[in-house]
């Protein structure tokens, strides 16, 4: 991980290939109200050798090829947890760290049942509920002081975005990605760009025809978390007590991605117990469930899909390391293994046309780079949403006042009456 961090964007990162589809500005206009933008006659692709943003020419989609990302590591600056906080069995928001857990390292071969409680002692979360981006703007209005910018006046908050990890966690992934599509909702406000996902009608479908097993399965990995994590620095796992899915710690972190300045949250697991250990984002430990691997098909599957996941979710905020418990078919822990981030490139290498890291951030980057150019009008009420399928290009629409609009009037009262609190 540091390897990569430690590059710069050089003179050839946007003079490389690029997936940008380019076509001329109608009067500088890059969008239309409530239609979507489809790739149609009139669009080339971008070359290598004319950077973008030089000319009138503005993109309407972006490619999600692999081999269009391929190129160097984008700079992504080590990330610095601003903040945190906590979720509690209500889902209610606090601004502290009551809900952070502390890792308790199992046996190797731990034998934990991972099925019980699951009819007794499971309080699911509502995940009909979509909560959006409230608990991170929650977070940003109580602490508003410190995250004012330092530059522009217009700008609210020293922040190009303001999102979910998880959110950028699929972006990640996307040029892999054969199954599940996605649509991001994204609203420009005093400069920043606020991104939210909207669920898409097949995510919908799913979750609301999930068989009695998978309901069952997607307990297990709380359930390995409540056996491996104690409340206290002191005490050790309760695996007597309730699984609660409405309680979660979140780290809030800063850091930069080429030119992009992102502002992000995500929930983590728990953290390494030894008061020596490193400073958060370094001592969070991501905790994981996987099937136990039996064959080489097996190892190579848990490689080209699995490890992307892992990796790309704690790569992005900084988390070190991921433990995995493997489970049999009757959801029994049988073994162990701690995962290093930053070894997890090296673990893929030999794997026939894996993923590569370089362009899951590129992509990432690149994406960020269309929306910026895409959204310019700043409005509260104005949502640009982004949509994705696989085997497609992204491409957008644009919504004014719609069911889409997501930035509270609490949030944006606030924001607003912020030149006037400050001293
Ligand atoms: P596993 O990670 O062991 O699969 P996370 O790992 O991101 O902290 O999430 C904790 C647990 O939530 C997961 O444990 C899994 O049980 C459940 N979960 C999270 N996202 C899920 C998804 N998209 N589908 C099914 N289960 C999910
Ligand atoms: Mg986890």
């Amino acid at each position: 991980m540091e390897g990569h961090r430690s590059r710069s964007p050089n003179s050839s990162y946007h003079n490389r290939h690029s997936a940008y589809k380019r076509e001329r500005d109608d009067n500088g206009k890059n969008h239309c109200e409530n239609k979507r933008f489809r790739p149609n006659s009139r669009q080339h692709q971008y070359r290598p050798g004319s950077p973008p943003g030089q000319t009138q020419l503005s993109s309407r989609t972006l490619s999600t090829r692999r081999e269009l990302y391929e190129r160097d590591f984008p700079l992504y600056k080590q990330p610095v947890e601003i903040g945190c906080f906590s979720l509690d069995s209500e889902r209610r928001f606090f601004n502290d760290s009551r809900q952070l857990r502390y890792y308790v390292e199992p046996d190797r071969n731990p034998n934990f049942d991972l099925r019980d409680g699951y009819k007794e002692r499971f309080k699911k979360r509502d995940d009909g509920v979509k909560e959006k981006l409230d608990h991170i703007l929650r977070w940003i209005v109580a602490n508003k002081s410190k995250l004012n910018s330092r530059t522009a006046s217009a700008c609210a908050l020293d922040a190009d975005f303001v999102t979910w990890r998880g959110h950028l966690t699929k972006l990640l992934t996307t040029p892999y990605e054969t199954k599940e599509g996605w649509l991001l909702a994204v609203t420009r406000f005093r400069g920043t760009l606020y991104m939210s996902e909207v669920e898409t009608e097949t995510s919908r479908r799913e979750r609301e025809n999930r068989t009695d097993r998978h309901e069952e399965m997607m307990y297990w990995g709380y359930k390995f978390e409540q056996y491996t994590c104690a409340d206290t620095v002191h005490s050790v796992p309760d695996p007597g007590g309730v699984v609660n899915t409405n309680e979660a710690f979140c780290t809030v972190v800063q850091t930069r991605l080429a030119d992009h300045k992102l502002l992000f949250s995500g929930e983590v697991d728990c953290r390494d117990k030894d008061p020596n250990a490193p400073a958060p984002p370094g001592c969070y430990v991501e905790l994981k469930t996987s099937a136990e691997i039996c064959t080489p098909k097996q190892r190579s599957n848990f490689h080209r899909f699995k490890l992307l996941k892992w990796w790309a979710q704690s790569f992005l905020p900084g988390v070190p390391r991921v433990v995995a418990g493997f489970r049999d078919h009757e959801g029994v822990v049988v073994s162990m293994e701690t995962f290093q981030i930053s070894k997890i490139s090296h673990l893929i290498k030999n794997e026939y046309n894996c993923w590569k890291p370089t362009v899951c951030m590129n992509f990432c980057c690149d994406f960020l780079s269309f929306v910026k150019r895409v959204v310019t009008e700043d409005s509260k009420s104005v949502v640009y949403l982004f949509s994705w399928e696989p085997r497609r290009d992204v491409t957008y629409s644009v919504y004014r006042d719609s069911q889409y609009s997501f930035l509270p009037d609490w949030f944006v009262e606030e924001m607003s009456s912020q030149d006037s609190h400050q001293s």
